[in-house]
């Protein structure tokens, strides 16, 4: 027993749902919290529609289905977070952001197990420097689509406890999770090696040495990858590798980690990838069938 039996989740994105998603499958009660209405029921949403596909392809019963969405709840108010065990906050990577946050959920939860951050680029240290209790603030960084991904990170910060570590790796187990072990820098293992050759790819097609299909082609024909460089990038989000490269950037003053030129264009122009319809690919919206 990992000592978790109710999770908070900060921010209701894909990323947060999917922790949730998780969180529900293992048996755990949790509480979604976002400021605004708009993305709370984007959440519920999404998480009933990755539900009702489970159910329809026969891994889960209609009841174990029922179960699962009947130990998530979705709130405004993080005053709902009162009697969770642990949090993890999925929100945008902005370390003000995240770090006021986290003051909010130190005040607010003194007997938590741990607060930890989703963050793939901000150092933990920084977050934690937010709160009175940084002992109990560790990195657990999950990667997408988190119910089909098995890895987690667990980012120990300079401040952070054995205790708090155990604790860490103990949820990651119940949650079914293969938890890998790192210092506090920002990128951790995956995004260290993942990003610079992303952003390899994305120079590649701004130079107009190939297409976005024949690169992509080459990384899933050539070395098995499931998808390619540009469409990785798209399903990750151009705003989300954006603000990672910067980041790494920022540590580590590396070139080949900073966002070229054309990702910053699409970003600016609001061209996400595929979560607003166009990236480096365009994606129609799914046909919704006409009601008989
Ligand atoms: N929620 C729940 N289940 C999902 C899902 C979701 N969002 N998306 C896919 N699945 C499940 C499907 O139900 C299906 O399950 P089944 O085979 O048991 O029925 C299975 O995953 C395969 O899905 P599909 O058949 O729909 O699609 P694909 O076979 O094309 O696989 C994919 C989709 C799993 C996304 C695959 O393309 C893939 O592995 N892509 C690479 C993903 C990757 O590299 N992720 C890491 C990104 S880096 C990161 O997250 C770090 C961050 O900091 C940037």
């Amino acid at each position: 027993m990992s000592g978790i039996e109710t999770l908070g989740v900060v921010g209701g994105g894909f990323m947060g749902t999917g922790i949730a998603e998780s969180a529900a499958r293992a048996g755990l009660s949790v509480v979604i919290y976002e400021p605004e209405q708009a993305p709370l029921d984007r959440s519920q949403a999404s998480l009933e529609k990755s539900i009702g596909r489970a159910v329809s392809r026969g891994k889960l019963s209609d009841q174990e289905g029922s179960d699962m969405l009947n130990r998530v709840a979705w709130t405004r108010s993080l005053d709902d977070f009162d009697g969770v065990d642990g949090v993890v906050e999925a929100i945008i990577e902005d370390a003000k952001a995240k770090g006021s946050i986290f003051k909010k959920l130190d005040a607010l939860l003194p007997d938590a197990t741990f607060l930890a951050s989703n963050t793939s680029s901000i150092p933990i240290a920084e977050i934690a420097a937010w709160t009175q209790r940084p002992d109990r603030v560790i990195g657990i960084h999950f990667f997408s689509p988190v119910p089909v991904m098995s890895l987690v990170e667990i980012v120990r910060a300079i401040d952070t406890s054995d205790e708090t570590l155990a604790a860490a790796g103990a949820f990651a187990a119940t949650m079914g999770k293969h938890p890998v072990h790192t210092a506090d820098r920002a990128g951790f293992i995956v995004n260290m090696l993942l990003v610079p050759y992303l952003m390899s790819a994305i120079r590649m097609y701004e130079d107009g040495f190939a297409t976005a299909e024949d690169i992509d082609e080459g990384m899933k024909r050539g070395c098995g990858h499931p998808m390619g460089p540009l469409q990785l990038a798209d399903f990750i989000g151009l705003d989300v590798m954006y603000a990672i490269g910067e980041s790494l950037y920022e540590e580590f003053k590396r070139p080949d980690f900073a966002p070229p030129p054309i990702l910053k264009r699409l970003v600016v122009s609001g061209h996400f990838g595929r979560k607003s319809g166009r990236g480096f690919y365009e994606y129609p919206p799914a046909k919704v069938p006409a009601a008989a």
